[in-house]
């Protein structure tokens, strides 16, 4: 079977996130989730805690066998550096597609090789994104229908302190 990486800011990974993790997981022999050190949006946290963040998170929903990487630079350097025969994507809505697939395209030309792969996040996460649960918790509000209880207590740590 083949072997793929799962890119993203994952500031911080959410329970959609995780949805797509477990999809992938069953069709790749091996999945790296790999957390982008410089995203274009500025994160909240840094990227040794997005990936800190995003094992524990993995762990808590019982998922191993993956590892969980840090990248600068190009996509494509990072999939080839891990033999990578896939890039995983997730697909909310129908809004995600022209970002998805202008990210799809650019890739397959700067390496032809690698296959872009999208999921379909289940319903109950398509409105779910880390932008929304940042603000929610920024304000107070309750996120546990929307990330593990350790992804809740590193944003609450955040926005205390
Ligand atoms: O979770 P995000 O922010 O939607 O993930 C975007 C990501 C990290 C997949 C994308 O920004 C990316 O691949 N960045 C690395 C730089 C790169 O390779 N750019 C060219 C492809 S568009």
């Amino acid at each position: 079977m083949a072997r793929a990486i799962y890119p993203g800011s994952f500031d911080p990974i959410t329970y959609g996130h995780i949805d797509i993790v477990r999809r992938a997981k069953k069709l790749f022999s091996r999945l790296y989730v790999a957390v982008v050190a410089n995203p274009h949006k500025s994160p909240l946290f840094t990227v040794e805690e997005r990936v800190e963040i995003t094992q524990a998170a993995l762990e808590e929903a019982g998922i191993n066998g993956l590892e969980v990487i840090s990248f600068d630079g190009l996509l494509v350097d990072c999939a080839r550096l891990h033999n990578a025969d896939a890039i995983v994507r997730g697909l909310r809505a129908n809004s995600d597609f022209e970002y998805e697939f202008q990210m799809a395209l650019t890739n397959r030309d700067l390496a032809s090789e690698l296959e872009s792969v999208f999921f379909m996040t289940a319903g109950r996460y398509s409105f779910l994104s880390s932008s929304i649960v940042k603000e929610v918790c920024r304000y107070g509000g309750d996120i546990s229908t929307f990330v593990p209880k350790s992804v809740e207590q590193a944003l609450e740590k955040q926005f205390r302190s």
